[in-house]
């Protein structure tokens, strides 16, 4: 029998991080801080919130930090043992020791789709969310993060679902944009998805932000999937087909996001994340 249960989580960060040169010339650009805490952090706690503790990276080359920050290191503990400095390391303690992480490698650099089929081994037959940890998701103060929200509506419907924002028309082409029926507040059955359209060609200004939750059909479909976009072969073009022979969701979440992909989201992001987050701590 399938396993529908959802504990997984993949996170893609096979990435260069270009426009972070360079920063990140020698360090994966998602272990850049936002304020003492590296972006990919901010996203395994969002996933550990929702309950998913089975984490998969797809990784490759310059990225053994990322390894190394999920790993215990014995000489900082040792060093750091009944100092007034150990409630720092607290939760990375937390994730290391609730959480399993795996890894695997991306060869090739041919798109976000061929990113998430490289987890295939990782995930298994499970249902499971992605995350793109340039996306910093903050939650308003008391709320719940977007995976768990995300998590909820999956546990109802049992179908993929993407997270979306409403985006400026002028910005509608640095994203997949989708065209849906409304079903209730905030949620959407997709009908249509074009991974970054021009303004003219957008069906709605609708944009997918770096969250999802895929059934694992997901695998078979993307390996039918022919280069798209930038000849790049696009996870959006698979949720099409998805969408197309069952149903895909699209759901506009509760909380801030930040593209913490461009420097003006990031700088926006550490910011926000200093006066709201860091300092209420
Ligand atoms: C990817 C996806 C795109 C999505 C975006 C969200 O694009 O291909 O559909 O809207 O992430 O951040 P990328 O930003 O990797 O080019």
């Amino acid at each position: 029998m399938v396993d529908k249960t959802i504990n997984k989580c993949l996170f893609p960060v096979a990435g260069y991080g270009t426009r972070f040169l360079p920063a990140t010339k020698a360090m994966p650009k998602e272990m850049l801080p936002i304020v003492n805490k590296p972006l990919v952090q901010y996203g395994v706690e969002e996933a550990h919130e929702a309950g998913l503790h089975t984490v998969g990276f797809v990784t490759g080359r310059g990225k053994r930090a990322i390894a190394d920050h999920f790993d215990i290191s014995y000489e900082l503990e040792h060093q750091i043992d009944g100092s007034g400095k150990e409630h720092l390391l607290e939760s990375i303690r937390t994730l290391i020791n609730e959480n399993d992480f795996a890894f695997t490698r991306q060869n090739h650099m041919m798109g976000l789709g061929h990113a998430i089929l490289s987890g295939r081994n990782l995930m298994g037959d499970n249902p499971f969310a992605v995350v793109l940890a340039d996306d910093l998701c903050v939650p308003e103060p008391g709320d719940e993060g977007v995976l768990a929200q995300m998590v909820k509506l999956y546990k109802q419907f049992r179908c993929s679902i993407v997270a979306i924002q409403e985006v400026p028309e002028d910005e509608v082409h640095k994203y997949g944009v989708i065209a849906g029926e409304p079903m209730k507040d905030g949620l959407y059955r997709v009908t249509d998805m074009v991974e970054k359209p021009s303004k003219e060609d957008a069906p709605s200004n609708l944009a997918i932000i770096g969250r999802y939750i895929l059934t694992p059909d997901i695998f078979e479909k993307i390996e039918a999937t022919e280069p798209g976009k930038n000849g790049e072969v696009q996870i959006t073009d698979a949720l099409l087909k998805q969408a197309n022979e069952g149903c895909v969701l699209a759901y506009k979440f509760r909380g801030k996001r930040f593209d913490c992909g461009s420097i003006d989201g990031f700088v926006e992001a550490t910011n926000y994340v200093y006066e709201h987050v860091f300092k209420q701590d």
